[in-house]
């Protein structure tokens, strides 16, 4: 993945408070809308297989919950809240330029 900020979606397409599913060069990524704010993170748990983007986000924690087992992982910064999972996600920088969400170089997971 290059150091490039890639456009991923329109800002209309994610739901204030809801999420999405994009593809990054082949990666799913998960995008979480707060307003006018979106986060990106890794879109598979990193527990077993499941993408946290078919979980429950709630906006107001920035908290996604893993549809499988319940693990919660915090989409600003990847951290685990809530175990199974005990390893973080990646996240992405994150751009919106004219109502189009852009997808930029991964940060290191925050354990
Ligand atoms: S697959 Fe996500 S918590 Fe198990």
């Amino acid at each position: 993945m290059s150091d490039a900020f890639t456009p991923v979606a329109k800002l209309a397409d994610i739901p204030d408070g809801g999420m999405i599913q994009v593809r990054l060069d082949g990666t799913p990524i998960g995008l979480y809308r707060v307003g006018e704010r979106v986060y990106a993170m890794n879109d598979l748990c990193t527990h077993e297989e499941a993408f946290l983007s078919e979980g429950y986000f709630d906006p107001d924690e920035l908290e996604v919950e893993c549809p499988l087992h319940g693990s919660c992982f915090n989409v600003a910064d990847g951290s685990v809240r809530i175990l199974p999972a005990t390893k973080p996600e990646i996240t992405y920088e994150v751009r919106i330029e004219d109502g189009e969400v852009l997808v930029g170089p991964p940060r290191d997971p925050k354990e």
